[in-house]
């Protein structure tokens, strides 16, 4: 479906619920022989993630989140969730889909931990004004079909002088620059205002495909993606903002290149924004 093709919030909404209930990551835990969501086949996949993206750690700071009331928000396969419980966070999840908000209940049931995941959106959170101490949101904004509104539920959520870590995609990466390279560039010297039009830049199939799939092999129904530009003006409100370029594909001019290597042009050319911020 073309995305310029104005849908309403409601169908997005019905479209992410449906799907992203099969976890985002279930294509790769099929990969790794997972089956079940035993405690050991649990610990397999979240062993991978942290390795797969070992700057994580750098940009959540788990052990920050002792005793803070954090919310996270898009819960995938829980892998987070768990770390930010375990760190003795007052933890609360939010996620669109049924399968990922019943994956984070499984862990924090198990492991005896604080706080519980909800279904629902955040563009429409059942969360109370300045709430949270952090909020906590990787890969998720981009998908829900408002990426500017989303941000400003973020900043309603938090308390004055919360912090907040988001990870989306950036549009000037080295894979838009390879698929798209004129459209790219001339997005990347546009001045970032204007972002009332910044919804109707969502990708189209072919590049929503390129970052998320199911086990089937369709795309994600909506991705917004971000110049680094676009994302700190959207993120004017908040009192202090910094924003980080990581992850490397194993695509285009890096697929011979080990992932170590690669990561080290993150920086420079990556393909997700993750941005800090301060209430
Ligand atoms: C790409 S996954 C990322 C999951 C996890 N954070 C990770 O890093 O693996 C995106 C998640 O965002 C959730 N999501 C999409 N739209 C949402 C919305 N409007 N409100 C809350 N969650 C949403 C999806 O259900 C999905 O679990």
């Amino acid at each position: 479906m073309n995305n310029h093709v104005k849908q309403s919030q409601q169908d997005i909404d019905g479209k992410n619920a449906a799907f992203w209930d099969t976890l985002c990551g279930s294509l790769l835990a099929q990969e790794l022989g997972i089956s079940d969501d035993s405690e050991q086949s649990l610990k397999k996949f979240d062993d991978w993630y942290f390795e797969f993206y070992p700057y994580l750690f750098t940009h959540i700071p788990f052990a920050e989140m002792k005793e803070k009331r954090v919310l996270e928000v898009g819960l995938g396969y829980g892998t987070v969730a768990q770390k930010i419980a375990e760190a003795g966070a007052d933890y609360k999840g939010l996620d669109i889909a049924a399968g990922p908000v019943d994956m984070v209940n499984l862990r924090l049931g198990r492991g005896q931990l604080k706080g519980e995941a909800v279904q629902g959106s955040i563009l429409q959170s059942p969360f109370e004004d300045e709430f949270f101490d952090w909020v906590v949101t990787i890969g998720c904004l981009h998908h829900t079909g408002d990426l500017a509104a989303a941000i400003n539920q973020v900043h309603r959520l938090l308390k004055p002088g919360g912090e907040a870590m988001i990870m989306v995609y950036n549009a000037c990466s080295y894979r838009q620059f390879q698929t798209s390279p004129i459209k790219t560039l001339k997005r990347w010297l546009a001045k970032p205002d204007g972002i009332e039009d910044i919804g109707a830049k969502s990708g189209d199939r072919h590049s929503r495909a390129a970052y998320d799939t199911n086990p089937d092999g369709d795309a994600a129904p909506q991705t917004e993606f971000v110049t680094l530009g676009e994302l700190a003006v959207m993120c004017r409100k908040f009192s202090a903002c910094s924003i980080v370029k990581e992850n490397i594909g194993q695509d285009g001019m890096f697929r011979l290149v080990s992932r170590d290597h690669a990561l080290r042009y993150g920086k420079l050319l990556g393909l997700d924004l993750y941005c800090r911020l301060k209430k």
